[in-house]
């Protein structure tokens, strides 16, 4: 009998790599393999399991609303999509929202309202500011503004977007001209290293945005609902965006994203915009059920509390371990930097011992757990990568 990683070798397009596990089942922050080893899951579905696996909040709202009504298309209204919107609407204080089925649909739909914006608001200025480093998703035009050239180097030409240093409001300020529409960063670069914003960046972005007309468009695909200790990460700064775009964390494991907009960022007009499956009843009961389960029970305060505990711990490994560069984040987005490559050898030393996480690059170990995650399962990480070291640098 061929392995599962052969049948899928003969099958699948291979545009990406596995790591070398086949996953069947999960309860909280842990998951269990085919031959039912146990792993600590600090990869969280690319921070996306917001509130763990099976989470009995998430379990019932699937039950209940399988049992209902899946699926009808926005020919019609649905309730669970409204009472999705009232959360989200009511958590960020923005005013309309649009619901897809993923970040990349987010930040692709966040991207149709800054060119609209130019087109309509600047005499046809479509230009987009976007960061080095950034990720954005694989649409063409995501990925295009996605400033990590490999990822859409095969598609080229990619036009419309000029890319600049994260961080860094004079080269901002530089390139923006009569063509720019719009600014879309990210408030805490995730895929790109976990590049924290520095305090006052989203700020000064915000008043670029203000003085030349242009849209402020935070991607909170990773960063938003809870992940960094606020509900939204521009919630540390209360700079409010006029686009943002959600997915990952809102559906806590089903496919859901969403675009919101300030009344600023209200300009879409019937006909300018349309999905099959977004903002499905099953898709947004689920996602209702994670948004008020977090709201409710205050898990982004407990995130940043988490996040530091976390952080502390990890830079307490630094004297015995002085490949470690650097720890940072913000709440449960969470880096660990070292001096050498040694990522990938420890995401496997960290697996042999039953913890999953990965790199987001060679040097930099990512650490994205459920928000749910107890301090003594933060702990057994902590332990676990600690004696991953050990093994990688002897
Ligand atoms: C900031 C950000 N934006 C967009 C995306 C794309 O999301 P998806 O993979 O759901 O299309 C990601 C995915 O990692 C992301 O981190």
């Amino acid at each position: 009998m061929p392995s599962t990683a052969e049948r899928e070798a003969a099958v699948f397009m291979m545009s990406a790599g596995r790591l070398p596990v086949t996953l069947v089942r999960g309860e909280g922050s842990y998951v269990w393999d085919d031959a039912d080893n146990v792993y600590l899951d600090f990869v969280a579905g690319i921070a996306s399991d917001s509130l763990g696996h099976c989470h009995p909040a998430v379990v019932d709202a699937i039950k209940s609303q399988g049992e209902t009504l899946l699926h009808v298309s926005n020919y019609f209204y649905t309730l669970p999509q409204l009472e999705l919107a009232d959360a989200v609407l009511g958590a960020s204080g923005m005013k309309r929202i649009f619901f897809c089925n993923s970040g990349a649909e987010a930040t692709e739909g966040a991207i149709k309202i800054g060119r609209k914006w130019g087109q309509t608001r600047k005499e046809g200025a479509f230009e987009i500011i976007t960061m080095e480093q950034s990720f954005h998703g694989r649409t063409l035009a995501s990925v295009s503004a996605t400033g990590t050239p490999r990822f859409s180097e095969p598609f080229r030409p990619v036009e419309g977007f000029r890319h600049v240093p994260f961080n860094d409001v004079d080269a901002v300020r530089a390139a923006v001209g009569p063509q720019t529409a719009a600014i879309l960063v990210e408030p805490l670069q995730g895929e790109g290293g976990v590049n924290v914003a520095d305090p006052g960046y989203l700020r000064a972005l915000r008043a670029i945005c203000d003085e030349h007309n242009l849209l402020l468009m935070l991607d909170e695909v990773q960063t938003g609902i809870g992940r960094t200790g606020k509900m939204f990460a521009w919630q540390h700064e209360d700079v409010q965006p006029d686009v943002m775009a959600l997915a990952k964390g809102l559906g806590s494991g089903v496919p859901i994203g969403a675009i919101v907009a300030n009344a600023r960022g209200d300009i879409l007009e019937p006909g300018d915009h349309g999905t099959t499956f977004g903002g499905q009843p099953f898709t947004c009961a689920v996602a209702n059920a994670t948004v008020r389960t977090i709201l409710e029970q205050n898990i982004p305060q407990q995130v940043a509390q988490k996040g530091e505990t976390l952080m502390n711990s990890l830079r307490a490994l630094q004297d015995r371990h002085p490949v470690i560069n650097e720890v940072r984040g913000q709440g449960l987005l969470v880096a660990v930097q070292f001096s050498e490559e040694i990522g990938p050898a420890l995401v496997a030393a960290c697996r042999e011992r039953g913890m999953l996480c990965n790199v987001v690059k060679p040097n930099v170990l990512r650490l994205v757990p459920p928000l749910t995650v107890s301090d003594e399962e933060l702990q057994e990480a902590v332990d676990i990568i600690a004696a991953a070291l050990d093994s990688v640098s002897s």
